[in-house]
């Protein structure tokens, strides 16, 4: 004789509702935006089908919209001119650069937008690389100085949380020294933490023109900062590091593949872990669902759900705003 039967709770919609563990809220969401130079300018990503590089003034009218939705804040890259690139990466703490009008002009438009620009030498470097070459190496210190300017440079233009997404030892101590020195005690940071060299970073690669160049004299890949994807108690050695060195916020990276690597963080600190749920992932769900494989809006709350069941407290994701649109309904 069976008495407890799991299927009691699961008659009716009212009833898995009523013992539902987790659930997904446009709160939890972070949009990461691409921006170009140029006025009135839109430019679709085609392996991000939905997905547009825009000029500052059309990034504002969709900040706009995605506040309006629901989406409270916005994770920033720039996809920078050639002629700006260089190895030192310096064109990243103009004060007139394009992230920092980004910031403002956002800033201004949406107040209460929560503004995370990325903070990384990649866009800006002409190797494709996330740190300062030397003799053919990723220098670590050298790049933790450039991304600390970078980051001060952020907070003068009103970010409000900064994500050094580099994975160089000793950046958020870097970082943290310099926003206290500058008077940006209120600024945050969230650290990719745990980010993996990962092949699901493509199509955000193409969307910048930022993969690391084809070039005999650098390392062709950037397994030389980021983690070896066979690992993950390393990642608790990220994580502990980060903590300690003043991150506000963690993040893992990528998502939909690395959800035992959330799970673990989240048993093992208190402070909020995000997940970041790439562009890889994006396109093979995107590209299914245009085939007519999957159903679109299923597939994406589903995938979305996961990482909060999984421990994520916010989740960046390029399905944020149709995710926003379909939780409105
Ligand atoms: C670069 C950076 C990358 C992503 C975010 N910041 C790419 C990389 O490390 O090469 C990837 C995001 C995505 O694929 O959606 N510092």
């Amino acid at each position: 004789m069976i008495y407890s039967r799991n299927r009691r709770l699961r008659v009716s919609e009212s009833m898995r509702g009523l013992v539902r563990e987790c659930s997904l809220s446009v709160n939890d969401f972070v949009m990461p935006i691409f921006v170009m130079e140029g006025e009135n300018k839109e430019e679709p990503i085609s392996s991000m089908p939905g997905i547009f590089r825009r000029s500052i003034d059309l990034t504002v009218k969709e900040c706009k919209e995605l506040f309006s939705l629901g989406v409270k804040a916005v994770n920033l890259y720039m996809k920078v001119s050639d002629n700006l690139k260089d190895n030192t990466g310096k064109e990243a703490w103009n004060k007139n650069g394009l992230m920092q009008n980004t910031i403002k002009a956002i800033k201004d438009a949406v107040p209460e937008m929560v503004i995370m620009p990325d903070v990384a030498l990649d866009p800006y470097s002409i190797y494709g690389h996330d740190g300062i070459i030397e003799n053919g190496k990723i220098v670590n210190d050298a790049t933790n100085e450039a991304l600390a300017r970078m980051s001060v440079s952020h907070a003068e233009a009103g970010a409000d949380i900064v994500a050094p997404s580099d994975m160089m030892d000793g950046r958020v101590l870097a970082i943290r020294e310099a926003l206290e020195e500058s008077g940006f005690q209120d600024v945050g940071i969230l650290s990719y933490a745990a980010k993996y060299a990962s092949s699901f970073y493509g199509p955000f690669r193409s969307a910048l023109d930022s993969a690391p160049k084809d070039n005999m004299e650098i390392p062709k890949d950037k397994k030389t900062y980021q983690m070896d994807f066979h690992n993950s108690r390393e990642a608790l050695n990220e994580t502990f590091k980060d903590i300690e060195e003043g991150a506000d916020i963690i993040m893992i990276k990528p998502g939909l593949p690395y959800l035992d690597i959330v799970s673990k963080v989240r048993e093992a600190i208190d402070l909020p872990v995000a997940v970041y749920n790439v562009s890889g992932e994006y396109a093979m769900l995107k590209a299914a669902a245009q085939n007519g494989w999957l159903d679109n809006d299923k597939a994406i709350i589903e995938s979305l759900t996961c990482f909060k069941r999984a421990g994520a407290d916010m989740i960046f994701t390029y399905a944020a705003k149709e995710a926003a649109m379909i939780l409105n309904k």
